[in-house]
């Protein structure tokens, strides 16, 4: 029996699919360049820009390369810029983290004066780029990473930020207790308004390698597997994302995003708060090597994979393709 004979009315999901108008109209997640967050690498003391092998059409920048990156992506739509430092100096501590002469707060107030408050400034908060070992905090005897003395180097960062004009800090450490510290010390700190986002759900990945790369911040020695979630655990997810609702934290991140999807859902399933999705360095590669042997559709491939991540529930996605997405978009 075909579906014509059977005894309920034909149900044909092609209706809606059979012009580019009606796929047009039916469609249940758009993309946006005002979703999109493009991560800034700046460099100490660089002049222009550096371009890093291992991830393609991704820079290092000076401070006046930065400034001329996010006026460009802003004239594409792209407004939200999530800022990295590289230092000149490093230490077992990580201190040029808070240096207010350091990369991010020079390259915040540069970009602040520059564009105002048509853009909104992110700075990743960590020392894993300012210590001389790469890992993210100073260090007990068996080489852990010390939790509190850790957090209050992230304070310090995120009082430097605030100070330079950021309007969000993102802790990325996964030290617990974290976001509580950072925003009880920038409320004392007169600096109420400056928002958390809370790389929640952040995951012990293999596919951070190029972006270690691009910030220096290669390991001596060990791995992140003491703080960042084991690959295996979904519900695991649920208790991180919680604590750091209840800590204070304005927006939840989960990273990375394609191979987390279903941790995506979860969190914006649970939990009112927006959702941000972090489309890593290795997942970017992956594309853009793949698309350099003839493998994939590059412009295909990167739309699919950035509306995949708002379907599971990212309201913003931070991408290295963010102005590539735009450029698409804009297409008539
Ligand atoms: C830590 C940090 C990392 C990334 C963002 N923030 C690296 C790590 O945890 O080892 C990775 C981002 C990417 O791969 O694109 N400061």
């Amino acid at each position: 029996m075909d579906h014509q004979e059977a005894d309920f009315p034909s149900v044909r999901l092609r209706r809606l699919r059979r012009t580019p108008a009606l796929r047009d109209a039916f469609t249940e997640t758009r993309l946006d360049p005002a979703d999109l967050v493009l991560p800034i690498f700046v460099k100490d003391g660089l002049e222009g820009h550096q371009p890093v092998a291992s991830l393609p059409g991704v820079s290092q920048h000076g401070v006046a390369s930065a400034v001329d990156l996010a006026k460009r992506a802003a004239a594409s739509g792209v407004r939200s810029f999530l800022l990295f430092g590289i230092p000149s100096v490093k230490d077992p501590v990580g201190s040029s983290g808070w240096d207010p002469a350091g990369p991010v707060p020079s390259a915040t107030r540069a970009i602040r004066e520059a564009m105002g408050d048509d853009v909104v400034l992110w700075a990743d908060v960590c020392s894993c780029e300012y210590t001389d070992h790469g890992h993210c905090g100073p260090l007990d005897d068996d080489g852990q990473v010390l939790n509190d003395e850790a957090i209050y180097g992230y304070l310090r960062e995120s009082l430097a930020y605030a100070e330079a004009g950021i309007d969000i800090v993102a802790p990325s450490g996964m030290m617990d207790g974290q976001v509580a510290v950072i925003r009880n010390g920038l409320d004392d700190a007169g600096f109420g308004d400056v928002a958390i986002v809370a790389y929640a759900a952040k995951y012990a990945s293999a596919f951070y390698g190029p972006f270690r790369d691009v910030a220096e911040s290669q390991m001596a020695a060990g791995d992140r597997r003491s703080h960042q979630m084991a690959p295996a655990n979904r519900r695991e997810a649920i208790r991180e994302i919680d604590l750091d609702v209840r800590e204070g934290a304005d927006v939840i991140m989960v990273k990375p995003a394609l191979p987390y999807l279903d941790v995506v859902a979860d969190a914006a399933r649970d939990h009112p708060l927006p959702v941000a999705a972090y489309h890593v360095s290795g997942e970017h590669a992956m594309l853009v090597a793949a698309a350099e042997r003839g493998i994939l559709d590059l412009d295909a491939a990167t739309l699919e994979a950035h509306v995949a991540i708002k379907r599971a529930g990212a309201d913003l996605v931070i991408t290295y393709a963010a102005e590539h997405v735009a450029g698409l978009l804009a297409r008539p």
